[in-house]
């Protein structure tokens, strides 16, 4: 693909607007300055505009929606993967960008582009990921306080990061952490004496989960969600 034609379809900016941003130097390929808008960007080039990281090209970028009973991993024996739900002519080198328990269902993001995956997953970007959880017991105040300012952990030395918390119903919240540790959630809620009965992810980051993808099915994310991501 040309230069110019893939920063204007990972950016915001127009055609003519990429060619001007390249010949004026803003655009880098590996560390390089590169300024013909024409050149043929070879497949899986780390491209900078203004210093920003832009999405690599020739890679893969997935949402599903996570049914119940499938493992985000590649090898459990007894369990389906959730890889087995693409139907993608290779799956060498896919995995995924987080993981959800094998009860938990919703949004699942899926690439080969590791260095995506690490930006959305390491705890330093703090991406929000958002959680509709419905609870075994009516939520008291209290314990809506304790969960939004940190609690302990079982085993941990350190309190979770402050989330927000809306209350839906007496027992069903919705709720938004910076963290993926082991298990958060459940941990979390099992912290205050509650306990999760159902458990879905609406979004990562800047990513929801897509309404029109019922359980089971994907979609390739666009080009611009892909960016998002990068810039959040
Ligand atoms: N927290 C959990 O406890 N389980 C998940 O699957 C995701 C977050």
């Amino acid at each position: 693909m040309r230069l110019d034609k893939y920063l204007s379809s990972v950016t915001r900016l127009t055609r003519s607007q990429a060619q001007r941003a390249i010949r004026q130097g803003r655009v880098r390929i590996a560390d390089t300055v590169v300024k013909r808008p024409a050149m043929q960007l070879p497949p899986e080039s780390a491209v900078t505009l203004d210093n920003e990281k832009l999405a690599r090209p020739g890679l893969r970028y997935f949402m599903l929606n996570k049914p119940k009973g499938y493992v985000c991993s590649t090898h459990d024996k007894g369990h389906s993967s959730v890889l087995e739900l693409l139907h993608e002519p290779v799956l060498e080198g896919l995995h995924f960008a987080g993981r959800l328990d094998i009860d938990t269902t919703g949004l699942v993001l899926i690439t080969d582009d590791g260095a995506w995956s690490h930006r959305i997953t390491s705890p330093r970007h703090e991406h929000p990921k958002t959680y509709l959880v419905t609870l075994a017991e009516p939520l008291s105040d209290n314990h809506a306080k304790r969960l939004s300012c940190g609690v302990l952990l079982h085993n941990e030395k350190t309190s979770t990061r402050p989330a927000e918390l809306e209350r839906l119903s007496e027992s069903q919240i919705r709720l938004i952490i910076t963290e993926g540790r082991y298990h958060q959630v459940k941990r979390m809620l099992a912290a205050v004496g509650n306990r999760v009965l159902v458990l879905h992810r609406e979004a990562v980051s800047t990513l929801s989960l897509d309404t029109n993808l019922q359980p089971g099915m994907y979609r390739a994310l666009t080009d611009q969600e892909i960016a998002s991501v990068l810039r959040a």
